[in-house]
């Protein structure tokens, strides 16, 4: 079978290939509807075994940009919902779509997607890891700070969650010196944090993981927080969340030019305060426009580089 490129977690881009889909990323925001290399139209099938609110607007008005067809389908309407093997779906899929993108549960059920198919897959969120996101934000990062090394960017909350996880990964790629504030029983998966810290060895990055959120916070360029409770974990207890909220207090001993990312969706007055949210420092909203920008240049990279 031939080998496609996949984007299944944050370091399956070497550092100086997720520098070239940052690049291509800010060529296809200033000329949005210049690149249709998926004309004829080529299709990509969208797949969701979670709940989604930007991930789908994003990938089907991005691949409509490209000139594609997004085929946007929920796991509870299709066979796959009712026990069909992923192995069998991703045989039917690879005859007819250029490239799948794909919501679950583990990760290593989008490994076997990507094991069984000819075509690129893409980690639309994963319980592990989600790297579209942090394309996007490390996106609007480059925006706001004008480039990615050495720039410190602070996580607060879950440390155990699939954005912690791709912080780490995606962070440390684009050799940026990444904190994650968390509890001690909700810190990052260990080999996650091994693997960070191999990738930041060698792009000049940092990794560290603590339990003190003033202490992450100290003059940091970007704080970045999620939900405390993602999707599948309905009735956790939050409780010893709180000390990691973004709020007015953290913010004041960050960077006086420090910038606040949150993948939304947020609860305001749980991980993050309103006032921080809504507030001047905020780049949220661009960082959920960057979906678009930083998926459309994904897509296009892996296509190419794709048999
Ligand atoms: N940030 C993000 O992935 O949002 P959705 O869950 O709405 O897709
Ligand atoms: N950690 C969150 C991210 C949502 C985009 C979740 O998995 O629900």
């Amino acid at each position: 079978m031939s080998m496609p490129r996949h984007f299944l977690r944050d370091d399956d881009l070497s550092p100086a290939e997720q520098a070239e889909v940052l690049d291509l990323a800010a060529e296809v925001k200033k000329d949005r509807f210049g690149f249709r290399p998926l004309e004829g139209p080529r299709s990509v099938a969208v797949l969701f075994d979670k709940p989604s609110t930007r991930t789908r607007i994003s990938f089907a008005v991005g691949i409509a940009e490209l000139g594609g067809h997004a085929l946007v389908m929920d796991a509870g309407t299709s066979q796959l919902g009712r026990g069909e093997t992923i192995a069998d779906t991703a045989r039917v899929l690879e005859r007819q779509v250029s490239a799948i993108v794909w919501r679950t549960a583990g990760q290593e059920r989008i490994e076997e997607m990507a094991a069984g198919t000819a075509v690129p897959v893409v980690n639309a969120l994963t319980d592990e890891f989600h790297p579209c996101q942090v394309l996007a934000d490390l996106q609007t990062v480059r925006e706001a700070k004008g480039g990615l090394a050495g720039v410190v960017l602070a996580y607060f909350g879950d440390g155990a969650n699939n954005m912690a996880h791709s912080y780490l990964l995606g962070g440390a790629t684009a050799g940026m010196h990444v904190r994650i504030a968390a509890p001690a029983s909700m810190r990052p998966d260990p080999a996650v944090v091994a693997r960070a810290t191999e990738i930041a060895a060698a792009t000049g990055g940092s990794v560290t993981v603590t339990d003190d959120a003033a202490a992450a916070a100290a003059g940091a360029d970007v704080l970045a927080t999620d939900t405390w409770v993602s999707m599948g974990q309905d009735g956790k207890d939050t409780s010893l969340y709180e000390p990691y909220a973004v709020n007015e207090d953290l913010l004041a001993r960050a960077a006086s030019d420090a910038i606040v990312l949150h993948c939304l969706p947020a609860y305001r007055g749980k991980e993050i305060a309103a006032s921080v949210l809504d507030g001047p420092r905020s780049r949220v909203w661009d960082e959920a426009e960057n979906r678009l920008h930083a998926q459309k240049a994904l897509l296009v990279w892996l296509l190419e580089r794709s048999p």
